[in-house]
């Protein structure tokens, strides 16, 4: 089988343990199996003047990574990608930010990191390029006359034409999306709106959504390994009976965390007989956080945290947790087995794996509830869930106090559609399919 070139800004170290990662390396690295790969990307790390790739083995996978100079994660990453990209690509219009420089220097990387693979390639690899930091990667490798097939995934959300439209000179960018033979995106919404884009400039290539998935079966044992472990025990004796409430994100405003807190502390004003019989825990490792955005986002939520709790909190009880560094997924996958509710609400999400994973986590005799943003390319396969509009808090309150009086047939018959579909396809089929369109 032809080796398998993967590109994509953030490389999962070769034998991290995983602690919470984006959603990105967790597909990726469930989905490769024991194929050849070599996998290229930055290092996470800057210096002064980056010189060439890092390589390191690990069985079947090569890693190749490189440093980024400081100005370049600057440019490159805090503002281009994650000033710029992220905020259009999940639909905030009003809070992206654009400077002419950090496009150049976005593309800037984008063809150093051309230029630094290109003599790391065989003729029959098979390159694939992942997500919004690398879009131009195809075009540069094209012109330095790469012909492997290429394809690209976009993990995130791709807007309707009118609202992508605001990005000053976006025509270069949709070039650069129809280089690849294939893109690939989360869900048909997206395909859609990236079609409807290229067809505008009258460009052309095949774009199909691919929803990513999680081995269930595999994940439905590691809750269950780790729901023995002494971690567990411990949130359960802190827990006493109160139900677990619980919500797993990376600190960003897409995922609609303050309307999050306010929808639950308006639960315990409204639905008073929830009040001392649950604790809400948020895991939001920080993510991003030289950007402004981010950290105007903790403080805010810092502030709502310590509102909520100081107006509903008794002496003997504190209805909000709330933990801004990552913790192990193995010890993830026990938590969302005992929660009661599955809170993910973002504003927008390509697709939350966090979803799919509490689903495959929970006990099929006493499952909990999934309350889920209708704006997560979740929401497509996941209709056994409460499905919720993000930006109404009152709407997520409601949600809460439905799932919190649910009876057991009812919880049972709504995870049973959604653990069909979380379980549905096989693992590493996510990957599998992508590879098999691309190839053919
Ligand atoms: C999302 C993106 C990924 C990104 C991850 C973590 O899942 O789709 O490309 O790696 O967030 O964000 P970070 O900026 O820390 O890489």
């Amino acid at each position: 089988m032809a080796r398998l070139v993967i590109v994509s800004n953030r490389v999962p170290p070769p034998r991290a343990k995983g602690a919470q990662a984006g959603g990105l390396a967790v597909a990726l690295k469930e989905a490769l199996g024991r194929r050849d790969v070599l996998w290229f990307g930055w290092t996470g790390q800057t210096t002064e003047t980056p010189g060439l790739p890092h390589v390191t083995h690990a069985g079947t996978r090569c890693y190749a990574t490189a440093d980024l100079s400081p100005p370049e994660e600057r440019l490159y990453y805090t503002a281009y990608s994650n000033g710029t990209l992220w905020p259009l690509l999940h639909y905030r219009s009003g809070i992206f930010e654009f400077e002419r420089s950090a496009e150049e220097a976005w593309r800037a990387v984008n063809a150093r990191f051309a230029a630094m693979l290109v003599p790391l390639l065989e003729p029959d690899d098979v390159i694939w390029i992942h997500d919004y930091h690398l879009i131009p990667l195809a075009r540069l490798l094209r012109g330095l006359g790469c012909t492997q097939r290429i394809g690209f995934f976009l993990h995130v959300p791709f807007p309707p034409t009118a609202l992508f439209a605001a990005l000053p000179r976006r025509d270069a960018v949709l070039q650069d999306l129809a280089a690849p033979h294939l893109v690939g995106l989360q869900t048909e919404q997206d395909a859609i709106h990236l079609r409807q884009a290229l067809a505008e400039l009258g460009l052309e290539t095949r774009v199909e959504c691919f929803p990513v998935g999680i081995d269930a079966a595999e994940f439905a044992r590691a809750a269950i390994k780790a729901s023995a472990q002494p971690d567990v025990a411990r949130l359960r004796a802190s827990l006493g009976d109160r139900a677990l409430i619980l919500g797993v994100d990376r600190l960003d405003y897409s995922k609609g965390l303050p309307h999050r807190f306010r929808g639950y502390a308006a639960l315990l004003k409204q639905h008073a007989q929830h009040r001392g019989k649950v604790t809400f825990l948020q895991v939001a490792p920080v993510s991003r956080g030289e950007s402004a955005q981010y950290r105007m986002l903790r403080r805010e939520l810092d502030e709502l945290a310590g509102r909520i709790n100081g107006e509903h909190a008794e002496y003997d009880w504190m209805p909000l947790r709330w933990l801004t560094r990552p913790l192990p997924r193995s010890q993830l996958a026990g938590f969302l087995r005992h929660a009661r509710i599955g809170l993910v609400t973002p504003l927008r999400d390509g697709m939350n794996l966090v979803a799919k994973e509490y689903v495959a986590a929970q006990d099929p005799e006493d499952p909990g509830v999934l309350v889920l943003s209708r704006f997560a390319g979740a929401a497509a396969e996941l209709q056994g869930a409460i499905q919720v509009n993000p930006h109404d808090p009152a709407d997520i309150t409601e949600a809460l106090h439905t799932g919190l009086t649910m009876p057991l047939e009812e919880r049972m018959a709504r995870w049973q559609h959604d653990y069909t579909a979380v379980a549905k396809p096989p693992a590493g089929d996510w990957a599998q399919s992508f590879l098999q369109a691309l190839a053919a």
